[in-house]
């Protein structure tokens, strides 16, 4: 959601920044190589896919079929292989690479840690057993519920290990958030730590798993609890069991189980425009292909590399770029439990100078936050090391851009901007570093191999650089979604009707310049990105009316300066509409209350009191109406279809 102002900002910003020839010496990807790459697909799609599979991952069983198409758009890929996730993240690396450092952890209050590829293999392999000795069998899903911690990573790859499907939940969700994507995964099984360290506080994880639990998710059978704060915590007797205790005398090794390429590896629940979360199931083989491959071609990625990705496990890039990817690719991955402020903002900076970082992803909202502590900050600490930079989550803004790529990359780092979902698995386009000019707020041309567009309603590319359309990807890709787990009905129709089944529809606007270069403006639906994280406005409006007073809620996003876009919701109570202090004794009620429901990402920015909301006669809430009002915009569009215009002036009359 771009409003004309940041429009015209991107478009004022003409500089383009070709690859450093110091770089593209080096480069894994140079513009020849690169070329040949695009050519090769361009010659044989399915072919391109299965040499990059063949000589990318380790296989268990090699496929003889590619690409199967028979049931499209429920693409299958590389399906009589077997392979096995965890084996590729660890025993692959174990023979070069088995006291090289694979994670080096650190926490908010200051404890680090170091494990090596054997060690993190002897952890896996022990809670692998510990899961086995519980009854989970391949299939069987497991719900992680865990702070920033190597045993979060740890947890997903026992669960590959032995073939089960695992649905990471992001720490900072709350109760229903978590029993919504318990019950719908069916998990038969909780991991989870009594709690974790966030901005000074604790955060009582389990304490919360406890409420999710509670009458409902009858699937549960065990949860697994890592001691980790040592916050006090309940433990229900027959159904939780301390890690500690559960890996206690389980052998240091366990033999891979090895699944079909289609095996799922994970659920990961994603907010769509509509209803509650679904979970977006990808597959063994195609996944881990992206995540590797992906890793290793935007990244660049080199042996003695240092990698930090920011983001928590309980997202996709924490899946792919924190967890499956760089161990994939055999790296030293740095993880960070805590808030990128604390204890002063320079936290992140000190990082990256103690930890030796090299490769630093992250997202245009923390670039955004910390830009406004001032150049002397980052100034204060050696990043000399860092060779290359990432951005990902929302389209970045021009002065971020630069401002990361002055500030950190010290006018030598290339600057990376990935675009992808959690749909798309890993990166679908962003500039190869050693190969691809890049220009700030774009992020560029596609990854060899993947046909993006953008296209008009009618499914007609768009070749003008004056306007937007549809961004959609025109031929399938091995680490795309395979469904939606229990709905494929709701797969079909959130990215396939839109097009008779021919493009998969993203549900972002994007244009392309003269150079073909992609600049994605934006959300097309009602999907909101609030610090880069992914929310629906649906699931806040349902929060909202979980609330015993509560009537009526609308949410809508608007623009903001650091979260890229803030949630302003629009709220009818049951009775009197208060005004004055009660409407602010009530606003907080609420806002406190959305936190509990959905957790603190969501708690909305702006709350509005109205006596009812602007609807169509047919009883539709007009959407774009709220959206002007909140952005505080002139009302161009037409009124007329509205049931109670008068209700536009008291919503006015609040802003
Ligand atoms: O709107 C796009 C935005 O994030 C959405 C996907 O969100 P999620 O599934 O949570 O995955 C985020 C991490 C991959 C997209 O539909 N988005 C992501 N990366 C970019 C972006 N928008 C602009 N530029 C990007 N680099």
């Amino acid at each position: 959601m771009t409003d004309q102002k940041s429009l015209d900002s991107i478009l004022q910003e003409r500089r383009v920044f070709p690859p450093g020839p110091e770089f593209t010496v080096r480069a894994r990807i140079k513009p020849a190589d690169r070329e040949r790459l695009v050519a090769e697909a361009r010659a044989g799609h399915e072919a391109f896919w299965g040499r990059i599979a063949r000589e990318t991952l380790g296989w268990h069983k090699p496929f003889t079929i590619t690409l199967d198409q028979a049931s499209a758009p429920n693409y299958r890929w590389f399906t009589d292989g077997e392979i096995n996730a965890s084996w590729n993240c660890l025993d692959a690396n174990l023979r070069e690479r088995g006291d090289k450092t694979a994670i080096i952890f650190e926490s908010e209050p200051g404890e680090t840690r170091r494990l090596s590829y054997r060690e993190l293999t002897a952890e896996v392999c022990r809670l692998a057993n510990a899961l086995k000795a519980s009854g989970i069998a391949a299939g069987d899903r497991i719900v992680i519920y865990m702070p920033m911690v190597p045993e979060a990573i740890i947890a997903m790859l026992a669960c590959a290990r032995i073939g089960a499907v695992h649905s990471v939940v992001f720490g900072g969700f709350s109760t229903r958030s978590l029993r919504d994507r318990i019950e719908d995964a069916g998990a038969r099984l909780v991991i989870t730590a009594d709690g974790g360290h966030r901005a000074g506080r604790l955060v009582e994880l389990k304490a919360t798993a406890d409420e999710a639990l509670a009458g409902a998710c009858p699937s549960v059978e065990k949860v697994i609890v890592l001691r980790h704060t040592g916050c006090a915590v309940d433990m229900k007797p027959g159904r939780d069991v301390w890690w500690s205790d559960a890996v206690a005398g389980q052998a240091a090794s366990c033999a891979p189980v090895f699944v079909p390429s289609e095996h799922p590896l994970f659920l990961l629940y994603t907010s769509g425009s509509t209803g509650r979360p679904k979970g977006i199931q990808h597959a063994t083989a195609g996944f881990l292909l992206g995540a590797k491959l992906t890793t290793l071609w935007a990244f660049d990625l080199r042996e003695d590399d240092v990698f930090w990705c920011t983001a928590d496990i309980g997202w996709v890039t924490g899946h792919t770029y924190v967890a499956y990817g760089p161990l994939a690719a055999g790296a030293t991955v740095v993880i960070y439990e805590g808030a990128p402020v604390h204890p002063d903002p320079g936290r992140f900076w000190s990082i990256c100078e103690r930890h030796g970082v090299t490769i630093f992803y992250t997202a245009p909202t923390a670039i955004r936050a910390l830009m406004k502590y001032g150049e002397a900050i980052p100034a204060k600490y050696d990043l000399s090391k860092i060779r290359l930079l990432g951005s990902v989550g929302e389209p970045i803004n021009p002065e971020a851009w630069i401002w990361y790529q002055r500030n950190i990359g010290k006018e030598r780092c290339p600057v990376v901007d990935t675009w992808w979902q959690t749909e798309t698995g890993a990166t679908l386009i962003a500039p190869l570093p050693g190969a691809v000019a890049a220009k700030p707020g774009s992020c560029t041309l596609p990854l060899p191999g993947i046909d993006a567009a953008v296209v008009d309603d009618d499914g007609n590319e768009i070749n003008d650089p004056n306007r937007g359309g549809h961004l959609v990807i025109r031929k399938p890709w091995p680490f795309m979604l395979r469904t939606i787990w229990g709905d494929n009905e709701r797969y079909l129709a959130t990215y396939w009707a839109r097009f008779g089944n021919r493009y998969y529809l993203a549900g972002d606007t994007a244009h392309r310049d003269r150079d073909g270069y992609f600049w994605v403006m934006g959300r097309a639906d009602d999907v909101l990105k609030v610090s880069g994280h992914r929310l629906g406005t649906a699931e806040v409006e349902s929060a909202f009316v979980a609330h015993p007073r509560v009537a009526e809620a609308a949410v809508v996003g608007r623009p903001h300066d650091i979260k890229g876009e803030a949630i302003c919701a629009y709220v009818v109570m049951k009775g009197e509409r208060p005004t004055g202090a009660a409407a602010e004794a009530m606003a907080h009620e609420l806002r406190e209350w959305v936190g509990r429901e959905i957790g603190a990402i969501a708690k909305p920015d702006d709350i509005r009191f109205a006596d009812n909301l602007p609807k169509t006669r047919s009883g539709k809430i007009m959407r774009r109406l709220l959206r002007a009002v909140a952005r505080g915009e002139e009302i161009t569009q037409d009124v007329s279809t509205l049931e109670n215009p008068a209700i536009l002036d008291q919503l006015r009359g609040q802003a």
